[in-house]
């Protein structure tokens, strides 16, 4: 299973938008899919100590922990990725020890586009996760409303949908007996 993680609290979020974008390409590349959106499954800040006990937060991780690979859509805030995705990543652990990870951001600009490369190097140092070296940053200009408008953009998507699924299904294979 592929879990897709749609990490912005917007409502007009536009980093949902490359979510339900990569999870359509996952579904027609025809690997199980489950989603998460932080917008509808709320979580407490990581406090290190009683927030692991929330009910969200135990339910999230069981996810991430059953999942082959986990997609990230997240919004770019400070020249990172936003802290409801750090904190979603704090809250989890090690429940992504292992895991492929692929990433999308929505930025406001250009000048963003190492957003993401704390969050890979963390994951990576951290919990030993594979993350794919092509992700998706994509601008206001990218979208007309809810649609991908910029077509590199929607090829990009693409690329990465398969790119998750060519990883996890080899990986998958290699560790059958
Ligand atoms: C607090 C805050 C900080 C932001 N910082 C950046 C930034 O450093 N670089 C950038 O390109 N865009 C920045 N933006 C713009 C967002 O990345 C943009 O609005 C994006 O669409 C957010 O993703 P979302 O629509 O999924 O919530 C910032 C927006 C907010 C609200």
């Amino acid at each position: 299973m592929i879990l897709v993680v749609s990490c912005s609290l917007n409502p007009d979020s536009r980093s949902r938008i490359l979510a339900e974008a990569v999870r359509v390409k996952l579904v027609e590349l025809g690997h199980p899919v489950e989603t998460i959106d932080l917008r509808e499954t709320s979580l407490p800040m990581c406090d290190g100590v009683t927030a692991y006990g929330d009910p969200n937060a135990k339910a999230v991780s069981a996810l991430v922990k059953r999942a082959d690979a986990v997609v990230l859509a997240a919004p770019v805030y400070n020249y990172g990725v936003s802290a409801a995705t750090k904190n979603l990543i704090e809250l989890t652990g090690r429940a992504w020890t292992g895991k492929i990870v692929g990433m999308l951001f929505a930025a406001g600009g250009q000048t963003s586009y190492m957003a993401g490369m704390g969050l890979a190097n963390s994951l990576m140092l951290d919990f030993r996760c594979l993350v794919i070296p092509r992700y998706v940053y994509a601008d206001g200009d990218a979208f007309d409303g809810d649609r991908i408008t910029d077509s590199e953009i929607e090829r990009r998507v693409t690329e990465l949908a398969r790119e998750v699924t060519r990883v996890s299904t080899a990986l998958l294979a290699a560790d059958q007996p």
